[in-house]
């Protein structure tokens, strides 16, 4: 079964990245179409640019989709490298400070200072941790609180991830991992698939509470690697 699954994923692979070679050809020639017919101006020709405008549209819609979906069959395959969370939280909190504050969203972070290394792949682990960012500004329209924290389990880190957001119904709960779920107009429901793959994949766990009009908890557990021994 397993070995069956990586095939299919191997080949779903394959079929994305033919198809998104021609579909940029599509596009870019979509564009030159466009800008020739911007010297002849007529009916005709304003009409025919809302038609091309709309299949310019759809082209970007699959690109996208696209390389969610390529992300996706590539996630199970980290490359691990000792590394703190810590400082790959402070970088993305960082890089997404300011869509925060656009959005009006406190970013507020309590790390712990003595956390364990871990394995990780970095960029794995980033494009993981943005997903869930992404889902939380998503879920406050309107503004609210994410707060990102990390602490030493057992033999285990352990980083939350709370927002003060719209909450999930049962439904939603029990698809949220499925890809292609999504509630949201134009998502494409592989950004929680591709995050459970990547954390899995560093042979950790994810796990939700949500409250509906309240807001959601995301936990994860990567293991840690043992402590050197103190001289
Ligand atoms: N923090 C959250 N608060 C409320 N609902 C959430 C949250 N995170 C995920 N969800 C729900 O889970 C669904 C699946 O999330 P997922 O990230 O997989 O897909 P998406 O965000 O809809 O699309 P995309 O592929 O663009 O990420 C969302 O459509 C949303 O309904
Ligand atoms: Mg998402």
């Amino acid at each position: 079964m397993d070995e069956q699954y990586t095939e299919i994923t191997r080949l779903a692979g394959g079929l994305a990245h033919e198809i998104k070679n021609p579909l940029s050809t599509i596009r870019l020639n979509i564009e030159l179409l466009s800008e020739d017919l911007e010297q002849i101006d007529s009916p005709q020709s304003r009409r025919a640019q809302q038609r091309i405008k709309v299949v310019q549209n759809e082209c970007r819609r699959l690109e996208s989709l696209l390389d969610d979906f390529l992300r996706f069959t590539k996630a199970d395959n980290p490359e691990l490298l000792p590394g703190n969370v810590n400082n790959e939280i402070q970088d993305i909190i960082e890089f997404f400070r300011l869509k925060a504050k656009e959005s009006e969203i406190e970013v507020i972070a309590y790390l712990a200072s003595d956390l364990p290394s871990v394995l990780i792949d970095r960029g794995l682990f980033h494009q993981a941790m943005i997903n869930l960012l992404l889902n939380a500004l998503q879920a406050m329209p309107n503004g609210g609180q994410l707060m990102i924290s990390t602490r030493a389990g057992g033999n285990e880190i352990v980083i939350d991830l709370i927002d003060t957001g719209m909450g999930m119904d049962e439904k939603t709960l029990a698809n949220l991992y499925n890809a292609f779920y999504s509630t949201k107009k134009g998502g494409s429901g592989l950004g929680l698939a591709t995050t459970q793959k990547i954390i899995k994949a560093h042979g950790g766990t994810i796990s939700v509470q949500s409250e509906l009009n309240c807001g959601t908890k995301f936990t994860i557990t990567i293991p840690s690697l043992p402590r050197l021994a103190e001289k």
